[in-house]
């Protein structure tokens, strides 16, 4: 006999024991509390319990630790961390969802709660792609080598019910989601953009750096 599946396309949150409280995911990132819906903010504190205890080659990543990752490995040495850029990035969507609210009221909707939650998630892939060398100096790993963090970003919200909207920010807000194969949702077209602003800078300090060296 062949068992049936269920014909459903939301996720449904894993059972875990989860080591951090969302308050103290909040601390490493604040905006995490302006999430209205309580639910949702407790599925994003579950998935970067996930990302933090599953990291760095299965041996899990410290605040302290996770607070000393590099923005990114692509541009040389700049004095921006990954959780600065994390932090940025939800700042800067809050900040473009409110001009955008201002000039074009409700012609450009925009869900606050999914923006900031995917803008939170959207590298929650990152500390699996990391990993440490010998001397401690923080790599790409052989996870990483395998799978970019839009995918195993997916997988870990996929698994803590979190809503196909804020999974599709994850999925779409690096190259993986530009036209003209994917069209990307408004949430994912801030983010996008919010992340790019950084990144780019990111790479002009880098070969500024770079110069004097
Ligand atoms: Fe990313």
């Amino acid at each position: 006999m062949t068992a049936r599946l269920s014909a459903t396309y939301e996720s449904k949150p894993a059972e875990t024991t989860l080591k951090y409280t969302t308050k103290q995911i909040a601390e490493l990132f604040p905006d995490l509390m302006q999430i209205k819906d309580g639910e949702l903010r407790d599925k994003v504190a579950a998935v970067w319990n996930e990302a933090l205890t599953t990291g760095c080659g299965g041996k899990g990543w410290t605040f302290d630790e996770l607070r000393a990752v590099p923005f990114t490995l692509l541009a040389g040495d700049i004095d921006l961390t990954f959780i600065d850029h994390l932090n940025s990035c939800c700042k800067q969507c809050i900040a473009i969802a409110k001009v955008l609210r201002e000039c074009f009221g409700d012609r450009i909707p925009v869900n606050l709660d999914y923006l900031i939650a995917g803008s939170l998630l959207a590298d929650c892939g990152k500390p699996l792609e990391f990993d440490k060398d010998k001397n401690g100096k923080v790599i790409k790993g052989h996870f990483g080598e395998m799978l970019r963090h839009p995918f195993s970003g997916v997988a870990m919200c996929y698994k803590h019910g979190i809503p196909a909207e804020v999974m599709h920010i994850v999925a779409t807000h690096s190259f993986e989601g530009d036209p003209p194969k994917v069209t990307r949702s408004i949430e994912s077209i801030i983010f996008h953009h919010a992340d790019f602003v950084d990144f780019d800078i990111a790479k002009n300090l880098g070969a500024k750096a770079a110069k004097k060296t």
